[in-house]
């Protein structure tokens, strides 16, 4: 586990992502089409990078009875395990990292991965292994939810990049140079101050043909892309909906 970034969501991240109870409009937009309507209550599904755990929430308060949470952090697990409590479904939430689930091959109907989770795994081949373990344990016929930041929805990316540069040398963090590597501009909703002088987890920005093609090599379908319309916390965003299709291979 890399753990500065178990650090950063244990620290100045948590409290947004323990909190943190709405969801946005491609959130619900996503959610809505591919897990919401009609689907069937009893089936497996498995929420990667949980944080608090809204995305359960949203799912016990609506009837489904077979949830899983996974994350990397404990303190956001224990969060998302009190806001749960509440709910009559037992939800088993566990601490793992997505790059090696223990969850057997093709036992999960639907695995969602929203936010910035594979986007927090600093090395290609980790990203890569996380789409591939979603795609493992998910079962033929089943539903891959999963949210990027998009590279081209930014302007500043270029800006930020450059001005980084010189930080990324400067505290010897090479692997990061490039540009689509860049640094949380805000913690806990306040500017990162201390970005220049201290060493810190960066957020992988994907360009779109990037993330659909280690998708696709992971061996998703994708169904449909979907991004923000309005601004809002989450504009950045590039949503993804794919599928395994039936009489898909497990790698
Ligand atoms: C930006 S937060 C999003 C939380 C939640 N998905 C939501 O949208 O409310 C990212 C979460 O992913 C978790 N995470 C990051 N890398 C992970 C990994 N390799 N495996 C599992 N969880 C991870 C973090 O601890 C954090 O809780």
């Amino acid at each position: 586990m890399d753990q500065t970034l178990v650090n950063l969501y244990q620290t100045s991240e948590f409290a947004e992502w323990a909190w943190m109870r709405q969801l946005e409009e491609p959130e619900r937009k996503v959610l809505g089409k591919y897990l919401l309507a009609g689907a069937d209550r009893h089936m497996a599904i498995l929420d990667v990078g949980t944080g608090g755990g809204r995305f359960l929430e949203e799912l016990a308060m609506r009837g489904f009875d077979h949830l899983f949470g996974i994350d990397i952090s404990a303190s956001l697990l224990a969060a998302a395990g009190k806001r749960l409590s509440v709910y009559p479904v037992g939800v088993k939430l566990e601490q793992m990292d997505m790059r090696a689930l223990t969850y057997p091959s093709e036992s999960l109907d639907c695995v969602l991965a929203l936010q910035q989770v594979v986007c927090g795994i600093d090395d290609p081949a980790g990203r890569r292994q996380a789409l591939a373990e979603c795609f493992r344990v998910l079962k033929p016929g089943g539903i891959f939810l999963c949210s990027v930041l998009d590279y081209s929805r930014r302007p500043l990316n270029l800006l930020v990049s450059l001005i980084s540069w010189p930080f990324k040398l400067l505290k010897g963090e090479f692997r990061y140079m490039s540009y689509q590597y860049l640094p949380l501009l805000k913690l806990g909703g306040c500017w990162n101050w201390q970005y220049p002088c201290r060493r810190q987890p960066y957020a992988y920005w994907y360009r779109r043909s990037e993330i659909l093609r280690d998708l696709r090599a992971a061996g998703f379908v994708i169904h449909e892309t979907l991004a923000a319309e309005r601004p809002g916390r989450h504009r950045f965003g590039l949503y993804l909906a794919c599928g395994k299709a039936t009489g898909g291979k497990t790698r």
